[in-house]
């Protein structure tokens, strides 16, 4: 084989292997084996020097041609690496800005909440605060104080939650004393504790959970929620008890709903009301939803019995008010005319998610 066979040997050798580099590492050695010190090229350059003058002239030209194709190869090949590995990257990040998002879902807030919150607002704007009680109460702030007779019959087992003492293990099972302790049955003792802590004037607001031994059912939940309001100062009549709850109730159902007081009892006002609205469905006239009657009750309320003052150390006569209690579950069943008051408590989001 002649010289100039072998250099086109070692061509086809060398650009084969340049143009089969897979990839970056591979072209490099490739580069080593075919332009490198110890390569065949470079010893045949090398070697010019020894050649017979006619040849040397052929040869090296041969030579440095082929090492300029070789380098140009490389050159080609690097390039077409380098944009194969940008698009390999291109590719596996790629982002399909068409997909539909994934949709997360978003909490709202509780229809009871909502109405709790909505309604301590409208109080808030007429100068009410907070005020807050435990819901694990006990028969002097839930019943005594505020006026129940020893025998009032919601103090009984029946319709009342007790709570015992576990702690002498289950000693209090069977004692004879009915407990002390219970869940209580309205927000009214959080009235005796504010009028505890504070001095009139006293304008507060507290909503709540309250608890009563009954059967769940369209209308009556053992867990609900009450919003209490107490109103203590000089001068405070009948008329500013009226006037406040005519406003409120217009304010939650409507500026067209009416509002009519009725005679009631309670322990701890005197005298004492329950307050209709008019009714929504049929305006007043009658209908099923208010049993013909036009009228829907929504709350208690009354003066507050100087009683419930004296309990509390406040002189009734320099000052006296009003209190009320609303159904916050009851708002809401009317507010949306709802059949089933147990609804608000099962959790069923095809129910809840309509408010
Ligand atoms: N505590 C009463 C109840 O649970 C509601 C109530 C009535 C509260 C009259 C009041 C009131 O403050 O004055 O049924």
């Amino acid at each position: 084989m002649t010289i100039t066979d072998e250099l086109q040997e070692l061509r086809e050798r060398g650009l084969a292997a340049i143009a089969g580099a897979a990839d970056l590492p591979a072209l490099e050695a490739a580069r080593v084996a075919y332009l490198g010190k110890k390569s065949e090229l470079t010893s045949t350059l090398r070697g010019l020097g020894q050649l017979a003058a006619d040849m040397r002239a052929t040869v090296g030209q041969h030579a440095n041609e082929l090492r300029a194709d070789f380098e140009e190869a490389l050159e080609q090949r690097k390039a077409a690496l380098a944009g194969a590995a940008l698009s390999a990257t291109i590719e596996s990040g790629r982002l399909d800005v068409s997909l539909p998002g994934r949709a997360r879902p978003l909490g709202t807030q509780h229809l009871i909440n909502a109405i709790k919150d909505e309604v301590s607002e409208i109080f808030f704007g007429l100068g009410y605060r907070l005020a807050e009680g435990p819901e694990v109460e006990d028969d002097f702030h839930n019943f005594t104080a505020l006026n129940h007779s020893p025998m009032h019959p919601a103090r009984s087992a029946s319709d009342t939650f007790y709570v015992r003492d576990l702690s002498e293990e289950g000693a209090a099972f069977d004692g004879p004393e009915p407990s002390e302790i219970l869940m209580r049955t309205h927000t009214s003792p959080v009235q005796i504790r504010t009028l505890q802590a504070q001095q009139p004037p006293v304008y507060v607001i507290s909503p709540g959970k309250v608890y009563r031994r009954d059967i769940a059912d369209p209308t009556h939940l053992p867990q609900f929620t009450q919003m209490e309001g107490l109103a203590i100062d000089e001068h405070l009549t009948f008329a500013d008890l009226k006037g406040t709850l005519d406003y409120v109730v217009r304010k939650i159902f409507g500026e067209q709903r009416r509002t009519r007081f009725r005679p009631h009892f309670f322990p701890f006002t005197e005298p004492s009301a329950e307050v209709d609205v008019s009714c929504g469905v049929c305006g007043g006239v009658g209908c099923r939803f208010c049993k013909g009657t036009g009228w829907i009750e929504i709350l208690g309320c009354g003066m507050v019995d100087p009683n419930v003052l004296v309990n509390t150390g406040i002189d009734p006569e320099r000052y006296q008010g009003f209190a009320f209690g609303m159904g916050v579950e009851r708002i809401a069943a009317l507010r949306y005319d709802m059949p089933d008051i147990r609804l608000l408590i099962e959790g069923d989001m095809r129910f809840l998610r309509q408010f």
